[in-house]
């Protein structure tokens, strides 16, 4: 059965991506923000996409209408309680999910499935908020930039029914996505390979190896990288590489490898965050 309307949860990078792929695939997108500064960007930034789309002849302003007039933006979750989905893409902290979870148990009806976009948190961990739901919990994890990337990572937490999987793999299709199956470990297949990769960059920077230009330019001619490490850090969001390396270091035993580099830390204390702050490992323009 077709999902017809999802609630997003955190209008931020990703939530905004991925309201704006359901919209474009025919799915009414409701998002939820605590932040109404983020709700105007995310407005923003699908008005700007769906522009971009039409005059690259994606997409014809009738269906660029069509896919605007299906998004909607609120600050409540209440003001969502009508949707058949719910999709987690709230900061990446285990606290702040739970709570979330809490809210979406309370609000949706008892058929909606519960999934987060985290990246590193342990599905498990996070259902056990609501054992009465645990087995509607799935993690649903898009790529950033999510109308773009064909991946959705889909991992199973220890309660998550076979109806709630199936489910999460036709909504993934649905969408126009390619779903693949991850056990639920701390920062599943693509997190677990690419975070220390990115970190291992930032080391190479700090320990004088090479500067961020040259560490980068190395990574994308020798290795065929779309993007070096740390262009992709910046990316990704300084704040958001940082969290999951500490998810690791705290689910995979403390090891020390997981730990964040000194200066990741530095410049996400420092508010430079990448690309959505103007700043990170490099400079931006505003809005970048
Ligand atoms: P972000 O920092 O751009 O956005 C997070 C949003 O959550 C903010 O707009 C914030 O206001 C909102 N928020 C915080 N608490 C909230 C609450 N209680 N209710 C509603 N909204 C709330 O972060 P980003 O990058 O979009 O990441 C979101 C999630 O997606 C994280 O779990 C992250 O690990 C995951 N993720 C991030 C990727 C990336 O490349 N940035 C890729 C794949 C997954």
């Amino acid at each position: 059965m077709s999902v017809k309307k999802i609630a997003v949860i955190g209008g931020g990078t990703m939530g905004s991506g991925i309201a704006l792929t359901a919209a474009t695939n025919g799915i009414e997108a409701v998002v939820v923000d605590i932040s109404e500064e983020q709700l105007s960007r995310a407005k923003e930034y699908h008005k700007k996409q769906v522009a971009r789309a039409v005059s690259k002849e994606r997409m014809t302003q009738e269906e660029a209408d069509a896919s605007l007039a299906i998004l909607s933006y609120v600050n409540s979750l209440d003001e969502a309680s009508d949707a058949c989905w719910a999709v987690e893409a709230a900061t990446e902290n285990i606290d702040v999910k739970k709570t979330i979870f809490k809210h979406m148990f309370e609000t949706f009806a008892e058929h909606v499935v519960l999934a987060t976009n985290t990246s590193s948190i342990s599905i498990t961990d996070l259902s056990s908020a609501i054992p009465e739901a645990a087995n509607r919990v799935i993690g649903m994890h898009f790529f950033n930039p999510v109308p773009v990337m064909k991946l959705v990572e889909i991992i199973k937490g220890k309660e998550t029914s076979e109806e709630t999987t199936n489910a999460t793999i036709a909504l993934s299709e649905q969408m126009g996505k390619i779903p693949v199956p991850a056990n639920d470990s701390a920062g599943f297949v693509s997190n677990r390979v690419l975070m220390p990769m990115i970190n291992e960059a930032f080391h190479a920077w700090t320990d004088g190896v090479a500067d961020p230009e040259a560490i980068d330019s190395i990574m994308k001619l020798g290795c065929a990288f779309p993007m070096g490490p740390l262009r992709l850090a910046d990316y990704i969001g300084l704040d958001v590489c940082r969290d999951i390396m500490m998810v690791m270091y705290d689910g995979l035993e403390e090891n020390p490898k997981y730990l964040p580099n000194k200066k990741l830390v530095e410049l996400v204390e420092a508010g430079h965050l990448g690309d959505k702050s103007g700043q990170g490992v490099y400079e931006y323009g505003k809005n970048n």
